[in-house]
C-alpha cells in the first residue's frame, strides 16, 4: 500500500478494535480496485463519540464503519440518517459529505445480498430468526422491509416479542414470534426455508454450543449463521449433518463490508478479494 499526501482516510470505530478484520478486509478491496484509500482504526470510549465524530469532520476523513458500543449512540449527533438505519435505531457506516455526516445500516443488506445471491428473492419465503439483540433489529427490519415472512425466536421471550411488534408497525409486516424451545422451533424449521441465527452461541470460545441440532432441520432448509468466528459453526455443521445448504457468518460480514464500500467509493466492491483477505485474516487469529 502506497501512502500519499492524496490518500482518502476510512476506518473504524469501536471499542474494542484490536481484532478486526475489518482492516484487511477492506485494504484488499482498494487495492484491487486500484483506488487511493487506506482503511484505519480508531479505538473510541464511549465519553469520546462527540468528539470523534467531529473529528472525522475536522480531519475531513472520508467515511466510517461504527461497531460496539457505538452503533446505537451515535445517531445523535449525525446530519441525516437514512431510511432503514432509522428505523433500526443503529448506524454502522457513516459518509462525510463536506461538513455534513450521513449515517446508514449496512448489517441487514449483508444478508440480504447474501441470501438473494443464494436462492434469489426472499418475498414471501417463510424466515426463522433466532436473536433479539442489535443484530437481529438489523437483519430483521432489513428482511420483514423486503417482503420476507419473519418468526422471531429469543432466550427472553420479552424481548423477541417487543421486536417482533416494533418491526410489524415500521414496516406493515405482520411478524410472528415464538417461544425458544425445542418443540416450537423444531414446528416453526419444518415450516421454513431459512433459519437465521443472529445470537452469539456458538461462538468462539463457545465453539461446541449450537441452538439448533439436525434432528430438527430438513434437506429444504438453508441455514445462516451470523457467527464468523469458527467460520464453520456447530450449527452450520449440524445443518449440513441434516442435509440442508450452510452460508457462513462470513459471507455476511464481506457483503455489509462490500455495501459499506459503495456507500463511500461510489463502485460495487470487489467482493471475492474481500472474501479472500478476511478468510486469511480469520485464519491467522
Ligand atoms: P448483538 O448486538 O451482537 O446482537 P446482543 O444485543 O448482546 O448482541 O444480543 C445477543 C443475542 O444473543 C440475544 O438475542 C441473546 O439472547 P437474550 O436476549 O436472551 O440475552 C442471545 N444469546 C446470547 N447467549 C445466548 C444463549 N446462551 N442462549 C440463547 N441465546 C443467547
Amino acid at each position: 500500500m502506497n501512502i500519499s499526501g492524496e490518500t482518502k482516510i476510512v476506518g473504524l470505530i469501536g471499542n474494542p478494535i484490536e481484532h478486526s478484520i475489518s482492516p484487511p478486509m477492506h485494504n484488499a478491496a482498494f487495492q484491487e480496485s486500484d483506488l487511493d484509500f487506506a482503511y484505519v482504526t480508531f479505538k473510541v470510549e464511549k465519553a469520546d463519540i462527540e468528539k470523534a465524530l467531529d473529528g472525522i469532520r475536522g480531519l475531513e476523513i472520508e467515511g466510517i464503519n461504527v461497531t460496539i458500543p457505538h452503533k446505537s449512540t451515535v445517531n445523535k449527533y449525525l446530519d441525516e440518517i437514512e431510511d432503514t438505519a432509522e428505523k433500526i435505531g443503529a448506524v454502522n457506516t457513516i459518509k462525510r459529505d463536506g461538513k455534513k455526516l450521513k449515517g446508514f445500516n449496512t448489517d441487514g443488506k449483508g444478508v440480504l445480498k447474501t441470501l438473494r445471491k443464494e436462492i434469489g428473492g426472499i418475498k414471501n419465503k417463510n424466515i426463522l430468526l433466532l436473536g433479539a439483540g442489535g443484530a437481529a433489529r438489523a437483519i430483521g427490519f432489513t428482511l420483514a422491509e423486503n417482503g420476507a415472512n419473519l418468526t422471531i425466536s429469543n432466550r427472553t421471550e420479552s424481548k423477541a416479542k417487543e421486536l417482533a411488534s416494533e418491526i410489524s408497525k415500521k414496516t406493515s409486516n405482520e411478524v410472528n414470534q415464538i417461544p425458544q424451545n425445542k418443540k416450537e422451533l423444531r414446528k416453526a424449521i419444518r415450516d421454513s426455508k431459512i433459519l437465521i441465527n443472529s445470537t452469539s452461541v456458538g461462538m468462539y470460545p463457545n465453539e461446541g454450543e449450537t441452538l439448533i441440532e439436525s434432528d430438527s432441520m430438513h434437506e429444504n432448509l438453508i441455514v445462516m449463521d451470523i457467527v464468523y468466528n469458527p467460520l464453520k459453526t456447530r450449527l452450520l455443521e449440524e445443518a449440513e449433518k441434516a442435509g440442508a445448504k450452510t452460508i457462513p457468518g462470513l459471507r455476511m460480514l464481506v457483503h455489509q463490508g462490500a455495501a459499506s464500500f459503495k456507500i463511500w467509493t461510489g463502485q460495487e466492491a470487489p467482493v471475492k478479494a474481500m472474501w479472500e483477505a478476511a478468510e486469511e485474516a480469520l485464519k491467522g487469529r
